[in-house]
């Protein structure tokens, strides 16, 4: 696979900036473009409703859409709901499963808020109760205490795929395991691991896994929910409106059987025709050359930050448990102030703060804030060492 090659493909390489900032949003190809481009000058009617050819032709390109995302991800199409985003996508699960009779969710205090914030208003509002699964500052779950956590009482376990501060995965065999062994329903953010990783559902075992489009070379505002058919009938109802019911009298409704009843009103067509479009992208490539690639340029990223005088390596040392992303902090210089330096000085583009995973951050000893470099299929060797370069630089400014 020609790595080098597909930067042709992202416009803004053009530019000559070093995109290092990802696990945010990833960059898009033209292929991704155009398929959206071509849903607003070819159809850009709504789906599911009128009998008109072009809403036949959108009602075709949208199931279409979802098909393509269920052979990327390893699901049957009625089993994809499409959402606005991850975050949507979470806080479907989270605020409609019955905790009436189970009331425990188990999760960590590594997620991103999009998950984290969902679970503690349940909690807030006396739905449910949270116990965090003790996780070390390197960002790794400990495993020891997953059968502890979870028990009889626990009706989500709620994790992520890969953490967006340490880029480490969490031990979802087991969890799956000792969740589905006990009854309890998991729920995967993929967000930062789909985009990045071979994660096929089904082999995954979890009823349910979110994650975002716009991280995965696809389009913004668009992400999806992926669940078990029966996993999915067990939800209540969440965005309800036009095109989820069947019946509507008010005396009683009858709501579609999932997707449908979670997709009200009109969607996103152009985000899914280019999502579609990224899944066939990475497909291409395939998902085992990507984490590949990624391993290789995680390697450079470590040694090039460990190489920096006067640097603070948050999560693992070594490359080995991570994906292309690490948390730093250069000592004498705040982290916006080192952003915003890589930017000026080399048109380098990183995240600084806490990465909206603030426990998650203050856990791995980043109490103030960090610094994130985040890479993907489009980055190289040598930025990395432009990188390092660069970081050199600022490093003498804070001695
Ligand atoms: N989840 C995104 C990040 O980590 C926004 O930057």
């Amino acid at each position: 696979m020609d790595f080098e090659k597909l930067r042709q493909d992202f416009p803004l390489l053009k530019n000559k900036i070093i995109y290092f900032d990802s696990a945010c949003t990833s960059l898009k190809p033209v292929q991704v473009i155009e398929a959206e481009r071509r849903y607003y000058e070819e159809i850009s009617a709504c789906a599911g409703r009128s009998a008109h050819l072009l809403a036949k032709r959108a009602s075709e390109m949208f199931e279409g859409a979802r098909e393509r995302v269920a052979k990327f991800i390893g699901s049957k199409p009625n089993e994809v709901v499409f959402t606005k985003n991850a975050t949507e996508a979470l806080n479907l699960v989270v605020r409609s499963l019955d905790y009436s009779k189970r009331s425990k969710i188990v999760t960590t205090k590594l997620e991103h808020h999009s998950l984290l914030l969902p679970i503690i208003e349940q909690q807030r509002r006396g739905a449910a109760r949270v116990e965090f699964l003790p996780a070390t500052t390197s960002g790794l779950v400990d495993e020891a205490s997953v059968e502890m956590a979870i028990d009889r009482q626990t009706a989500l376990v709620a994790i992520h795929h890969t953490t967006n501060t340490t880029g480490v995965r969490a031990p979802l065999e087991k969890i799956v395991k000792v969740a589905h062994e006990n009854g309890a329903y998991v729920l995967v953010d993929g967000a930062q691991g789909v985009p990045h990783s071979q994660v096929n559902f089904r082999s995954l075992g979890a009823d349910f896994l979110a994650f975002s489009g716009h991280k995965m070379l696809g389009p913004t505002g668009i992400g999806c929910l992926v669940g078990r058919e029966e996993a999915l009938k067990e939800l209540d109802t969440f965005i309800v409106g036009g095109e989820t019911a069947e019946s509507v009298r008010l005396d009683g409704v009858k709501f579609l059987e999932p997707p449908k009843k979670f997709e009200g009103g009109i969607q996103n067509y152009a985000g899914a025709a280019g999502l579609a479009a990224a899944c066939e992208y990475l497909s291409k490539i395939g998902m085992g050359r990507v984490e590949e690639h990624e391993k290789r340029l995680a390697w450079k990223l470590i040694e090039a930050i460990g190489s920096i005088e006067g640097a603070t390596l948050y999560g693992p040392k070594t490359a080995e448990k991570r994906c292309a992303l690490a948390c730093f902090n250069l000592g004498g210089v705040k982290h916006h102030q080192v952003a915003l330096m890589c930017d000026s000085l080399a048109k380098i583009a990183l995240r600084s703060g806490f990465f909206c995973a603030q426990p998650a951050v203050e856990l791995m000893g980043a109490a103030e804030g960090a610094v994130r470099a985040s890479l993907y299929i489009y980055n190289t060797p040598a930025e990395i060492e432009a990188f390092k370069e660069t970081l050199g630089k600022i490093a003498m400014l804070g001695r």
